[in-house]
């Protein structure tokens, strides 16, 4: 299975005592099994969240990938989302959690004040094998409502990552479409 977790430890060499930013716009919004420092709500510029990355270890298994999110370019647009300030100790967890396609990523990230910070993401692009790409958001809620894998339904996820983008006040028309579509299709 791929496996990104070697890359990503190899391309960064943090200082121990020196934290990051990390900028969450997926489960990490809603997921933080990791210490971290201190958290605020945050987005980068030029991206947008898109279901576009196959699951193949969390949400479906490699015979039947679930879909995630990951960003795509997206000049002009938003990416709302979270912030921690973590050690670079917790990567060490975290390169394991998002092995399946994931590369820390350096951008810059906008707190809500305004301030800005550089940061890392978490960045599933084409190129990785499990990339499954563009669908209509009535695809995508099909799919994701026939998912499952050892963390548990692909529409757990969904449903979570939309309603935790609600408690943020955060608005992201493909993600509320697609949760439109599978709550529709559930009866
Ligand atoms: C995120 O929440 O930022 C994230 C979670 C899993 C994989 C990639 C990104």
């Amino acid at each position: 299975m791929l496996d990104t977790s070697a890359e990503n430890q190899r391309r960064h060499d943090l200082h121990p005592d020196q934290p990051v930013w990390l900028f969450g716009y997926g489960s990490l919004i809603y997921k933080a099994d990791f210490p971290f420092l201190a958290r605020r709500p945050a987005s980068i510029d030029g991206w947008a969240r898109r279901f576009w990355q196959g699951s193949h270890d969390h949400r479906g298994t490699p015979d039947h990938p679930g879909r995630v999110v990951t960003l795509i370019r997206a000049p002009g647009n938003r990416c709302a989302g979270m912030a921690y300030q973590v050690t670079p100790d917790v990567f060490q967890h975290l390169d394991h959690r998002e092995k399946n396609g994931y590369l820390r990523v350096t951008t810059r990230l906008t707190f809500s004040d305004g301030q800005q910070q550089a940061g890392l993401i978490y960045l599933a692009t084409p190129d990785n094998a499990a990339f499954l790409g563009e669908a209509s958001e009535e695809h995508i809620a099909r799919h994701i409502a026939a998912s499952h894998g050892p963390s548990g339904s692909n529409t757990e996820y969904l449903l979570q990552l939309a309603e935790a983008l609600r408690q943020l006040n955060v608005g992201d028309e493909h993600v509320f479409r697609i949760e439109h579509y599978l709550l529709a299709s559930a009866g």
